[in-house]
């Protein structure tokens, strides 16, 4: 594994929309010594998303973007831009990016979902995956292409569904190993770096 120490880490870019607990891991994460990121900038495409706190807490800069509009989408790139911004890592991003964005930053860009993809894409996953029975979920860290969830995948962990388990309990879970796989994920594309 490299290790990119101070100034040779890799500046990073974090979009939310809400709660925000995977960037507060990530924010964690890239203050660790063997972290490959630092988060330059968190972008929300909402201005009251929960999640923003964490970015102020830590003194990271922070913009909102309004993702319906190309004026907005421009903005954004020349901010990206500016930061010099190498990786951009979607942490309940509630947004399908355009082909247009993507395209500026093809491979760049890596998802965190709650399912074990291919299965599961899109929304309100622990409620799908418990009308099915299913005996496992997880969670899946992917590259981001023009399909909604439907990327490379860089890693997955798996976890078993007890009986107990509901949406809240299973969130729960799938959360806690979302904090231990999108670290994992971002060393490993990095390490080559
Ligand atoms: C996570 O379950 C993530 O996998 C999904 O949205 C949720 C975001 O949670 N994409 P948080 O905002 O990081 O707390």
């Amino acid at each position: 594994m490299v290790k990119l120490i101070g100034v040779n880490k890799i500046n990073t870019s974090v979009f939310i929309s809400g709660n925000g607990t995977n960037l507060q891991n990530l924010i964690k994460f890239s203050k660790t010594y063997n972290s490959p990121i630092k988060i330059n900038i968190v972008i929300s495409n909402k201005k009251n998303a929960y999640g923003i706190k964490y970015a102020k807490k830590n003194k990271i800069k922070i913009q909102i973007i309004d993702f319906s509009k190309k004026s907005e989408i421009n903005r954004l790139l020349k901010i990206l831009k500016f930061n010099n911004i190498k990786l951009i890592c979607l942490a309940g991003f509630l947004r399908i990016l355009s082909k247009y964005f993507i395209k500026s930053f093809k491979g760049k860009i890596i998802n965190i979902h709650p399912s074990l993809l291919p299965k599961y894409k899109g929304l309100n996953t622990h409620e799908r995956v418990l009308k099915k029975n299913e005996k496992f979920t997880g969670c899946t860290v992917h590259f981001v292409n023009e399909k909604l969830d439907g990327g490379k995948i860089i890693l997955q962990k798996k976890i078993k569904i007890f009986k107990k388990d509901n949406v809240k309990s299973l969130k729960n879970r799938v959360l806690k190993e979302e904090y231990k796989l999108y670290p994992k994920s971002i060393i490993k594309i990095l390490s080559n770096y």
